[in-house]
């Protein structure tokens, strides 16, 4: 039996949300990002004592794909042990994952197996983007 790609991408962010450091919410969250080589990068949460600086999984996977080289990407997941509503991104990851990845499926998935496929572009409508700051003579190189 051959495992579908989005199983591999969800089995990568299950593993991953096995090392959450998440000892003041108790709320242990993995995520995958699959590069458009097929390679897959994963991370966890990681809380600080001082909360802002906390840290969510998305945030941590991309920061772990981009720094080792990785720039386009074709989906990300997110897991996390919620049944009735599966866990999105958070706001602030929406939207980084528009900025970094662009309008990519996002499998949200729990540890019973539920699965939601959504596209950035239902989650983060009208997003802003750097094609704003060109308008007053920014860049986005
Ligand atoms: N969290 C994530 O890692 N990703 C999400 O999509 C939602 C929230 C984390 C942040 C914090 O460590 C904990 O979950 C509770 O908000």
């Amino acid at each position: 039996m051959t495992i579908s790609i989005d199983q591999q991408i969800i089995d990568a962010a299950t593993k991953a949300r096995d090392c959450a450091l998440a000892r003041y919410s108790n709320f242990c969250v993995g995520a995958a990002l699959e590069a458009t080589d097929g390679k897959i990068y994963s991370g966890c949460n990681i809380e600080s004592a001082a909360y802002e600086l906390t840290m969510c999984a998305e945030r941590v996977t991309i920061w772990k794909a981009l720094s080792e080289g990785a720039r386009r990407f074709r989906r990300i997941a997110v897991v996390a042990d919620t049944n009735e509503r599966l866990t999105p991104p958070c706001g602030a990851c929406r939207q980084l994952i528009w900025e970094f990845c662009g309008d990519i499926p996002v499998v949200l998935a729990n540890l019973r197996g539920d699965t939601e496929t959504l596209m950035m572009s239902e989650l983060l409508p009208r997003p802003f983007d750097a094609d704003f700051l060109k308008e007053t003579g920014g860049t986005d190189a």
